[in-house]
């Protein structure tokens, strides 16, 4: 019964929690983790079991609404879906505007931003059919402008969405498929796309998460805060770790570095080194989504055709690691992008598309925190304070 808010604001005192290691900024029944037994569960379900039983779209579903669909549920679900792939075509000539290298993600969360300009019927935050609206103008948007973002970053012309696939299916053909030819979708690549999608989809409030929440405590609406979401999940030591990781291991191959010695880099701090897809701030123990990725990741590779070398300097350094007092001591051990990038090499994506699939991923755990946030009568502003370090009151300097 105690309103911890009026006795700190009555007292004056702040709480000085450096990157909110401690803070929760929120309750939420949206996903529960345990750090330290490493357990990872949406909305009750085990991340093990959705994994194994599971679709994304299903899971989509239960993140966002809470429960599992019917099976007529999730067919009305896919088909509404389908319904809104389509974008605006005058969205089509954003993509023309950014250099011909651009990296696709400042694309995606630009054109994702635009959202807000082409469609303004479903801005107000506060209307349940708006925000359902624009919840799956999201969902089937985003997958169609981040193949956008691919092709245009590759040169190749943008094809339409086939709305008789599925959202994976369609991603895949837009990402890879011709205008000139037709593309037969490999069953494979898209259960391997699916799973990885599945282990991305929530996370609590990680920085990405928690950007989407802090934007969207203004009000502002759900393109506005999804993008911000997407910029925050750009830095590498976020979801650009997948393609830091992949940067990593390429070096150490191209240079020979044997793996000890790069763990001796690392653990020298030289030149700010780290062990990319290492470590994480609430996880201090195997990374769940990792022994999944990882058990599936030689199978995999087999099956796509990945680089084996790769995998052996990663397994090595994985290895190394384990068994180092230093990683031990600070419990550093696999994150979810250790062992992604190197799949999504294989079925065919260049690097600048790693942390775009992690966005793909990460979209239906932004949405439903957005709309758990909106719809919570306790939610605030977010507005944190500080402590001030600076100049005591000082003169202007009058000659
Ligand atoms: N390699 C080497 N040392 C590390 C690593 C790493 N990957 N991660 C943490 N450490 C060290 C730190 O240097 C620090 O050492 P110190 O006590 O001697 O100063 C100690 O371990 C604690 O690390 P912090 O950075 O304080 O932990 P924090 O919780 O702030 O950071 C983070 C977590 C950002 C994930 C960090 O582990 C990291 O930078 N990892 C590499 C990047 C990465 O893989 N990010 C992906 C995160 S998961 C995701 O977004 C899907």
């Amino acid at each position: 019964g105690l309103d911890v808010s009026k006795l700190l604001r009555t007292t004056g005192d702040v709480t000085y929690d450096i990157g909110f290691m401690n803070t929760a900024g929120t309750r939420s029944a949206i996903t529960f983790i345990d750090g330290d037994a490493g357990i990872l569960r949406y909305r009750g379900y085990p991340i093990e079991q959705l994994a194994q039983h599971s679709s994304f779209l299903e899971v989509t579903y239960l993140l966002i609404y809470g429960e599992l669909p019917s099976a007529d549920e999730l067919a009305a679900f896919d088909n509404r879906l389908r319904r809104h792939t389509m974008l605006h075509e005058d969205l089509k000539g954003f993509f023309g505007g950014f250099p011909r290298d651009a990296h696709p993600m400042p694309v995606l969360s630009s054109a994702v931003s635009a959202l807000s300009t082409f469609y303004q019927d479903s801005l107000n935050p506060f209307d349940k059919e708006q925000v359902e609206l624009s919840t799956f103008r999201l969902l089937a948007k985003v997958p169609v402008i981040a193949a956008y973002a691919h092709k245009k970053s590759i040169g190749q012309p943008m094809l339409y969405p086939d709305n008789s696939l599925n959202s994976v299916e369609n991603f895949l053909r837009m990402c890879f498929g011709l205008p000139t030819e037709h593309y037969d979708l490999d069953p494979e690549l898209v259960k391997a796309l699916d799973l990885l999608l599945i282990l991305h989809a929530d996370h609590e409030q990680n920085c990405s998460t928690s950007t989407v929440r802090l934007v969207g405590s203004s009000n502002a609406n759900l393109f506005a805060s999804v993008s911000a979401g997407i910029n925050a999940l750009f830095g590498p030591l976020h979801g650009g770790a997948n393609e830091a990781v992949l940067n990593m291991l390429r070096r150490i191959q191209a240079e020979g570095i044997k793996p000890e010695d790069y763990m001796e880099k690392v653990k020298n701090k030289e030149d700010g080194v780290k062990l990319m897809g290492f470590g994480h701030r609430v996880y201090k123990n195997y990374d769940p989504r990792a022994k999944i990725v990882k058990a599936t990741a030689d199978e995999l590779l087999g099956k796509l055709g990945g680089n084996d070398e790769l995998l052996e300097i990663a397994k090595r350094l994985e290895e190394k690691a384990l068994a180092d007092d230093y990683f031990i001591e600070r419990k550093l051990y696999p994150n979810v992008d250790f062992y992604t990038g190197l799949i999504y090499k294989a079925m065919g994506f260049p690097e600048k598309m790693f942390t775009v699939l992690f966005a793909l991923g990460r979209l239906p755990g932004w949405i439903a925190q957005w709309r758990e946030m909106i719809e919570d009568p306790t939610t605030k502003i977010g507005r944190p304070r500080q402590l001030y370090v600076g100049a005591p009151e000082r003169n202007y300097p009058l000659d």
